[in-house]
């Protein structure tokens, strides 16, 4: 069975995290992406969130403590993912982008190329070799198309010895459907 693009960019980050490692969720929203890294990298690993949305930092914390996380397990911010680098030195595992603006809430706030492009390029810095970095874009939405394409820039011009790149996404669908560019660290 074909996998949907975020399925696939879980599938990438779990083949590379270990537990007990750091990891990223550059996008917290309703913490989904959080949730899913904290139980690979379990209670001994942190997952580091960012969201602008305090309600997303609130329902992202609430996430975890439901399913039996501790505060040590975790860390999330209200602050924007381009000031990653002053949160951690890392080494990290896993970056998660999930890029647009979240589901039920202001559709008025949405990730934007300004910020996004200095987050992918901290979080790529910091990532260990062998770790993932996962950006899902949505070109669909009135913005995304700019950021997605400032997204493929980025990723098509990093040095092939630093880093594989790849884009996954579903070629016979309409309105411009989300699709997955994943990073690995080569050195
Ligand atoms: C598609 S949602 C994320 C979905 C989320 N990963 C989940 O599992 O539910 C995108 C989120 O990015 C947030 N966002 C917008 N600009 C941001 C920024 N500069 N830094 C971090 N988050 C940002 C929005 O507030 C929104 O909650």
């Amino acid at each position: 069975m074909l996998l949907r693009p975020l399925e696939m960019a879980q599938e990438m980050v779990r083949g590379a995290v270990e537990s007990g490692e750091t990891v990223v969720d550059a996008t917290l929203g309703n913490g989904n992406d959080a949730l899913f890294l904290a139980k690979l990298v379990g209670e001994q690993g942190k997952v580091l969130g960012f969201d602008v949305q305090q309600e997303a930092v609130d329902a992202s914390c609430s996430k975890l403590a439901e399913a039996g996380f501790s505060g040590d397990a975790f860390q999330f911010n209200c602050v924007g993912h381009e000031l990653l680098g002053e949160f951690t030195e890392g080494p990290l595992a896993a970056v998660m982008f999930n890029l647009g603006y979240l589901p039920r809430a202001d559709k008025a706030v949405i990730t934007t190329a300004e910020t996004t492009l200095p987050a992918l390029e901290q979080a790529l810095s910091l990532l260990r070799v062998k770790g993932v970095l996962t950006v899902m874009c949505y070109p669909g939405h009135e913005g995304g198309g700019a950021e997605a394409e400032a997204v493929l820039q980025w990723a098509s011009h990093l040095a092939r010895d630093e880093a594989r790149v790849m884009r996954y996404g579903m070629l016979n669908a309409p309105n411009c459907p989300p699709f997955l560019v994943a990073v690995e660290k080569v050195k």
